[in-house]
């Protein structure tokens, strides 16, 4: 019998908040981003809600402009690292770019987080968007949009390819004849390529769900190749249904296409629910959030996604800017969005910066509501899960306790977990070593 298909969660921490100004709320901690406590009781929290994931979000550049939650926050596997020892069954998935960081580190820090984790790590492939990365790492310029996709192709064929350098049952470990490992289940690399040459092996075995879990985020053209070829999941953000109905069946199509099944790659978009006894209440939620975010804080915030353009000089309210190629190099799939919005809604620049830094999203009502909401989407075709971000204090909080039962009770979400790993979670397969793989059909049947 086929299994029933169930709804994925999955929790994006972030510490004060994704937007400009939630830290000044009476109810926020305004150290958040670096309270290691509160993240132990977030994770906690989401653990309670059988969500399949934590997911931490990264960037390499700030500047005075950056938001709060930017300035001063935990680094991705450092955090993951730490929350694995006081959670059981939780994945714990972080960010960590391809375009400014060595494929050797990143596979151990990666194997190393699934092998104390029990099998429960994910990585987020990004390529970085922001140019002053490259500012940080040494390097004279940012690689350009695409050639950043060339880099992640290589790196994580690269990576891939040392998580199997040891065979699973490799390390014999037989004290009385003194032999630790079998030579031939250990194996080297050697990959030279266009921008990697490691030789291998990783320092580190498989853990039991075999690879860490990949995830994408990233939407242009190539981008949503990469997802589709590569990736076991992908964080995405939609205001509708329609708009994320058309992209998950764009990913899974050009899934199938590259020869993959398209249950194999899941969707996620992000949103962020705001929870009230009554529709009114929720909606002051929102404003309570919205109120604190000045005209100025706005302007900031969507300067960074066009490579922290000073917004100030043009006039708030005529008509969006003509910006060129400016954001093509950046957060592209983003800023093709917003130029393209503003240009067929004929928004001004106060709106387009206004939409951006407090987004209503639609999840924003009572209980039920926002669990209509929710099974319209995945039922209808958008999501195969989604990233809960708390968009006002408390709000994870808020989606466990209130939410997480009604979808439990409409039969869609589990009430247990499945496992222990996060691919057993998600109902991902794992991935055969390779060198045991050849050997098998070597061998044939
Ligand atoms: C929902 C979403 C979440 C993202 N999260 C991150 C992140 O945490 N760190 C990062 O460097 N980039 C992040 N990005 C940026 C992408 O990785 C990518 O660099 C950017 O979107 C440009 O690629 P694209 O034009 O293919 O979308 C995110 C993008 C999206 C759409």
């Amino acid at each position: 019998m086929a299994k029933k298909r169930q709804l994925k969660l999955g929790a994006l921490l972030h510490g004060v908040g994704g937007g400009t100004s939630m830290w000044r709320h009476p109810d926020a901690q305004p150290d958040a981003s670096v309270n290691f406590e509160l993240y132990k009781k977030w994770v906690r929290k989401a653990e309670e809600g059988k969500f399949d994931l934590i997911f931490i979000a990264d960037g390499l550049y700030i500047n005075e402009k950056s938001i709060p939650h930017f300035l001063n926050r935990f680094e991705p596997v450092t955090i993951l690292s730490a929350l694995a020892g006081i959670s059981r069954h939780i994945g714990l998935v972080g960010t960590l770019s391809t375009s400014y960081s060595e494929p050797f580190t990143v596979a151990r820090q990666f194997a190393s987080l699934d092998m104390i984790s029990g099998g429960r790590a994910g990585w987020n492939v990004v390529t970085s968007p922001l140019e002053g990365s490259a500012l940080n790492y040494g390097k004279k310029e940012h690689p350009d949009h695409d050639k950043r996709y060339r880099i992640a192709t290589e790196y994580l064929e690269v990576t891939r390819g040392l998580w199997d350098s040891w065979e699973d049952d490799a390390f014999v470990k037989d004290k009385e004849t003194g032999v630790f490992f079998d030579p031939e289940k250990m194996h080297a690399l050697n990959h030279e390529g266009e921008f990697f040459s490691v030789r291998g092996p990783l320092n580190i075995a498989r853990s039991k769900q075999g690879h860490p879990v990949i995830f994408q985020a990233g939407a242009s053209e190539v981008g949503k190749n990469y997802a589709s070829k590569e990736a076991d999941a992908v964080f995405t953000g939609h205001e509708t249904l329609e708009e994320a109905a058309e992209f998950y069946k764009d990913v899974k199509f050009r899934a199938v296409s590259f020869g993959r099944n398209p249950d194999d790659v899941l969707i996620f978009p992000g949103i962020g629910p705001i929870i009230g006894t009554t529709p009114e209440e929720a909606e002051r939620k929102y404003q309570e959030v919205a109120r604190l975010v000045t005209i100025e804080n706005a302007l900031n915030y969507l300067g960074r996604f066009f490579e922290h353009h000073d917004f100030s000089q043009y006039p708030l309210d005529e008509p969006f800017p003509e910006l060129g190629d400016l954001g093509k190099n950046s957060f592209q799939s983003g800023t093709d969005k917003i130029k393209k919005d503003a240009r067929e809604k004929g928004l001004t620049l106060r709106q387009v910066a206004l939409q951006s830094a407090t987004p209503r999203g639609g999840f924003i009502g009572t209980p039920e509501q926002v669990a209509d909401r929710i099974q319209a989407w995945y039922e209808g075709g958008a999501a195969d899960g989604f990233m809960i971000t708390a968009a006002v204090p408390n709000g994870l909080e808020d989606f466990v306790d209130r939410v997480v039962p009604l979808l439990q009770e409409r039969g869609i979400y589990r009430t247990e977990y499945e496992s222990d790993t996060l691919r057993g979670n998600l109902g991902l397969s794992v991935p055969e070593n390779r060198y045991s793989k050849d050997k098998t059909v070597a061998a044939g049947p």
